[in-house]
Formats: C-alpha cells, sequence, structure tokens
C-alpha cells in the first residue's frame, strides 16, 4: 500500500444494510494488506462483524452514559464486549441531533475507560468562523482530558461540516484542508500540556472519493482519511482501494 502511514476510516453511516454486503466491503479493503482500511459500522452490525474482521471494526458513537434508563443508546462497555475496538464520536450528523460537546467529553471518557480508541470529529458549520468553532469543540469535548491525550488513543478528524454529506457545498481545498489541521494541531498543542512524544493525528473528511483521495493524503500534515459515503457502495469503494494498492 502506499500510503501505509496514513489512516484509513471508512464511515458508513446509515448504509451497509446486509451482513453480506458489509463483508464484500471490508474483504475489497483486505486487499491494501496489513496496514487495513477501519469501519464505523452501525450498531446492530458490531457484533457478527467483529467476529470476524475485530480489529478494524469500530462504532460511530458511544453514550454519554455507563448504563440505566437511555433507550435507544449503547454504552461504550456494550461497544467493547461486542469486540469493537475504537469508536467516533462527535460527528456532525450526531451533533446535529443534539450531541453537545459536554456529552461528547463524558463519551470519550467512557470509551477510554473501555480501552476503546477514539476518532473525534471536529469542524466548524461556516468556513468564515471555523477557528472560533474549532476552538470552542477542542475546548469543551477535550476539557480535562490531557492526561488522556498523552496516551496517544485518541486521535482527530477535521470534517467541515459544509463540506459532508449529500448536502456539501464542495469539498475543502487543499489550502482549507492544509491550515485548518495544522491549526487543530498547534491549537491542542497550546491548550494542553502534552508530554514531549504524544502526537496529535488528524485525518481529514468530507466529500473524499476515489478522484481526490490521493491528493489529500500527499498533503503532509494531513494524518489519514475518514471517507463517508464512497466507502459504503462497493463499485466507488472499489475504486478507492484500486486507488490506494
Ligand atoms: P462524506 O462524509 O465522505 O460522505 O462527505 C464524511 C463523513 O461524514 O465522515
Amino acid at each position: 500500500m502506499k500510503y501505509k502511514d496514513k489512516y484509513i476510516i471508512a464511515n458508513w453511516k446509515s448504509n451497509v444494510q446486509t451482513i453480506t454486503e458489509a463483508e464484500e466491503i471490508i474483504n475489497k479493503g483486505l486487499e491494501l494488506g496489513d496496514k487495513v482500511a477501519h469501519y464505523t459500522v452501525s450498531a446492530p452490525f458490531i457484533y457478527p462483524l467483529s467476529a470476524k474482521y475485530s480489529p478494524v471494526i469500530g462504532s460511530q458513537s458511544v453514550s454519554q452514559y455507563e448504563g440505566g434508563s437511555h433507550t435507544g443508546l449503547y454504552t461504550a462497555q456494550q461497544t467493547k464486549n461486542a469486540g469493537a475496538t475504537f469508536t467516533l464520536l462527535g460527528h456532525s450528523e450526531e451533533r446535529a441531533r443534539g450531541m453537545s460537546d459536554a456529552d461528547i467529553n463524558l463519551s470519550i471518557e467512557n470509551a477510554l475507560k473501555q480501552d476503546l480508541y477514539v476518532c473525534l470529529c471536529i469542524g466548524e458549520r461556516v468556513r468564515e468562523t471555523s477557528e472560533i468553532e474549532i476552538k470552542k469543540q477542542i475546548d469543551e469535548s477535550l476539557n480535562g482530558l490531557e492526561e488522556e491525550l498523552n496516551t496517544n488513543k485518541i486521535m482527530l478528524a477535521y470534517e467541515p461540516v459544509w463540506a459532508i454529506g449529500s448536502g456539501a457545498l464542495r469539498p475543502a481545498t487543499d489550502s482549507e484542508i492544509i491550515e485548518t489541521v495544522n491549526f487543530i494541531k498547534n491549537y491542542i498543542k497550546t491548550q494542553f500540556n502534552l508530554n514531549e512524544e504524544t502526537k496529535i493525528i488528524c485525518l481529514y473528511g468530507g466529500s473524499v472519493d476515489s478522484t481526490n483521495i490521493e491528493n489529500i493524503l500527499n498533503l503532509e500534515t494531513v494524518d489519514g482519511i475518514l471517507i463517508g459515503r464512497a466507502s459504503s457502495d462497493l463499485s466507488e469503494w472499489s475504486k478507492v482501494v484500486d486507488t490506494l494498492k
């Protein structure tokens, strides 16, 4: 694989409706060799897919609660026990449904207690207020988690809301991606007293597909890609994988 030092996380969202389809997509991804793609799958699929592909299976969220009367939510402990190795948190589609940075902060703690790796999504709704929005998300969602950042178990994904999903205005430009990923890394370094060996890893996500993935992976500061729609369609995903081989 050409980009073996970069991370690839496929976020299936509420797509991929059968286990057969899920396995076809994961098997295609395995053609990338041992530095494979990881997948955030819907909750009902975590257990059956982990039985076969545990190291690459993650969830799309975990609850801010550790248990109790919260119908529809699933805990970090359940996620871990079902076989997932990591979780996405703070995705803008979840934020839009009401998940706050304070909730995300609790969810990160719960995930790390269960030894799950975390990919924390941050990104502005409006390009012009990018730095203000991102600072607030970092301050609140990572509040008090300095020690946890030092474990290198939290990575970030910069996902500008205006570039994500079917309503995307356009993909971000190279210079917007470089500028904002560098801003995120530097801001975290100035806000937290991090050990020298702590590395801030930041992926990019938003309208990435087989036509632009290489270009974005070639940006030095970008540590990988969080890829949504293009990862849940076998034909487009196959093109992505073939591009990366
Ligand atoms: P997209 O989504 O690639 O479909 O724009 C990215 C994401 O939501 O993580």
